[in-house]
């Protein structure tokens, strides 16, 4: 026979500790499987083992080699609405199609997000056994009413519905987003003034995002305190060291096979840790600092302090709050700071499709009625089409979400087909967002950045000349960056003005010519432009793996 040694190869191509983790994995995956060979009729197609390796062959591709895997499952969900494979022990049912994305939104008392959170507050977001225990003991789900069947045998707080009080509902809500994006506005202009006019710049512009833009929403959500303890430099870099560990917390090994990734993520949690008990902790007892004060140098955005204030008052502890906290601040910054870049990226390459941007961006700035000062009309912008087709193609190529969902009820149903409790269900959005069938045109397929592919032109009434509105490409169910349902991205509003103001002040402000690309410590040439880094696969926006050299001078 030979799958054995295909095994064996398979194996040996893997890096060690995750061989470990398969090795483990497959003993009660084996168990499980030879209980369950019967497939019921009512049951969709199933993708076959990769390599023909029994049992556990796609799993082995699906976390050893998910370029390839994504292939695969691309091309079967050309002809199909649902496919089946196991994930270890799991069922996992890939979806596209509207039907099934939407009910994959919609249906959230019987499919739950919520053990994916759960993962992650006891890993990347460093919450204490004893706090996590208490999350994962409340079965109630985050809606106002508790899921059936659920209340008579809960005690206590409702640490899910509270949770998402607090976080979710609350940054969604139009004034905390108009608070946040008036900040960062504000913060980030302060960050561009300093270049001197007409005089030519190196900067290599994804650093340049990511100490900016990330210095400027950390000052805007939480003030300046925190920036300062450990100095700025130290913080934004003990930042995106966590950023770039966080996959391996969720997803891989125990503490001890792989402690450098946990060591990176203490040292940033500490820093919160010791803000929340040094500043944040001791200024909020002394004095009550009142909700009409919306910003406050040392506590933050109005609803920032009632979220950390809230963690305190329902008994989290110091710990814990720090914890969800930089969760917090990893939502904020690690998806809309590549998907600005990228979009940087595109314009720069193309001088034309800059000064058109440039010309259009003019128009959404005023004289400020009071002080004269030239400053963006947020709404304004919102309605800019370019700007907006930009935005929307930069999120539409460099997303990857696997917008996964847990069966919480046996009566869940998709496609028709009755699915087991525990089973998940994904839906990817690397299947909808690069479906030619949906975004090819005869010029522009689906796999290239096409600056205008989200513009309509009307005519308007009266005249030859034809009008550019946004319009996207596509319905919901071919694009859904943000996920969807009751666990959609909360930050969603505060991204799109974020990454849309960025651009606006960076194209209005520079005139920008490209040098070259580099590598990611940015002192090397590099031969070849940025892709995506694949390391972040299915878990949001993937960012550029080179940075781009360029030189810009201040128009004014
Ligand atoms: C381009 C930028 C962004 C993208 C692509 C993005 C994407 C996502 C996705 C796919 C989810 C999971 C949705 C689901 O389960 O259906 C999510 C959740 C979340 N995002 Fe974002 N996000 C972005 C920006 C932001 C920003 C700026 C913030 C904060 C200000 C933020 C805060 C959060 C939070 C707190 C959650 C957890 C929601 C929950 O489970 O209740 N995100 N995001
Ligand atoms: C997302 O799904 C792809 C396959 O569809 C898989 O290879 C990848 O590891 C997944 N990523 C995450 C973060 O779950
Ligand atoms: C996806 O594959 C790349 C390279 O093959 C790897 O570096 C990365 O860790 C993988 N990502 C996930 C989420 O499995």
């Amino acid at each position: 026979m030979e799958t054995p040694s295909v095994l064996q190869a398979v194996l040996r191509a893997v890096p060690l500790p995750l061989t470990a983790v398969l090795v483990v994995l497959a003993i009660p995956v084996l168990a499980l499987v030879i209980s369950s060979v019967q497939t019921g009729e009512n049951e969709p197609w199933s993708l076959p083992n990769w390599k023909g390796i029994p049992v556990l062959g796609n799993t082995i591709q699906y976390m050893a080699d998910n370029g390839s895997f994504i292939a695969r499952a691309s091309l079967a969900m050309r002809t199909r609405d649902v496919v089946k494979f196991s994930l270890g022990p799991t069922p996992v049912y890939l979806v596209t199609g509207a039907q099934n994305v939407q009910a994959l939104f919609r249906k959230s008392t019987s499919i739950s997000s919520d053990k994916f959170l759960l993962m992650v507050m006891g890993t990347v977001m460093c919450f204490t056994p004893k706090d996590y225990a208490k999350f994962a003991n409340d079965k109630t789900g985050r809606l106002p009413e508790p899921v059936e069947g659920t209340a008579a045998s809960h005690k206590g707080l409702r640490y899910w519905a509270e949770f998402h009080h607090h976080n979710a509902r609350s940054l969604s809500l139009t004034s905390n987003t108009a608070s946040l994006t008036a900040k960062f506005y504000e913060f980030f202009q302060e960050r561009v003034r300093p270049y001197p006019v007409g005089e030519w710049k190196a900067v290599n512009l994804l650093h340049f995002m990511r100490s900016q833009m990330a210095g400027a929403a950390i000052k805007a959500m939480t003030g300046e305190r925190l920036l300062e303890r450990s100095g700025e430099e130290d913080l934004l870099g003990a930042f995106w060291d966590y950023d770039t560990v966080t996959m391996r917390l969720v997803y891989a090994l125990p503490k001890w096979m792989d402690p450098s990734a946990w060591r990176i993520r203490d040292r940033f949690h500490q820093m919160a840790v010791e803000w929340l008990k040094k500043d944040f902790d001791p200024l909020s007892e002394r004095e009550s600092v009142p909700q009409e004060i919306d910003w406050h140098p040392v506590l933050g955005l109005a609803f920032m302090r009632d979220y950390l204030n809230w963690g305190k008052r329902i008994g989290l502890s110091v710990e814990t709050r720090a914890g969800y906290f930089i969760g917090f601040l990893l939502g904020l910054n690690a998806n809309s700071i590549p998907i600005a870049a990228w979009a940087l990226f595109e314009l720069v390459q193309d001088p034309s499709l800059w000064k058109a941007v440039q010309e259009e961006a003019e128009s959404a700035f005023e004289a400020h009625p009071v002080s004269g000062e030239r400053v963006l009309n947020i709404q304004t912008m919102l309605g800019l089409p370019l700007l907006q087709s930009v935005y929307a193609e930069a999120l539409r190529l460099h997303v990857s979400v696997n917008v996964t969902r847990e069966v919480i009820s046996d009566t869940t149903t998709i496609a028709g087909y009755q699915l087991p409790k525990h089973a998940l269900i994904q839906a990817p959005t690397y299947i909808a967002s690069l479906n030619e069938k949906v975004w090819g045109t005869a010029e522009n397929s689906a796999s290239e950045f096409w600056a205008y592919r989200h513009i309509r032109y009307t005519t308007i009434h009266g005249s030859k000349d034809k009008k550019p509105e946004f319009a996207m490409a596509a319905g919901p169910s071919d694009f859904f960056p943000y996920g969807g349902g009751i666990s959609m991205c909360p930050g969603r509003h505060f991204a799109k003005q974020e990454i849309m103001a960025t651009l606006a002040i960076i194209v209005t402000t520079f005139d920008v010519e490209m040098v070259e690309w580099v590598t990611m410590d940015g002192k090397t040439r590099s031969d070849r432009p940025a892709r995506d880094d694949l390391k972040w696969s299915g878990s949001a926006a993937l960012p550029p793996d080179r940075d781009m050299k360029v030189r810009w001078r201040r128009r004014f």
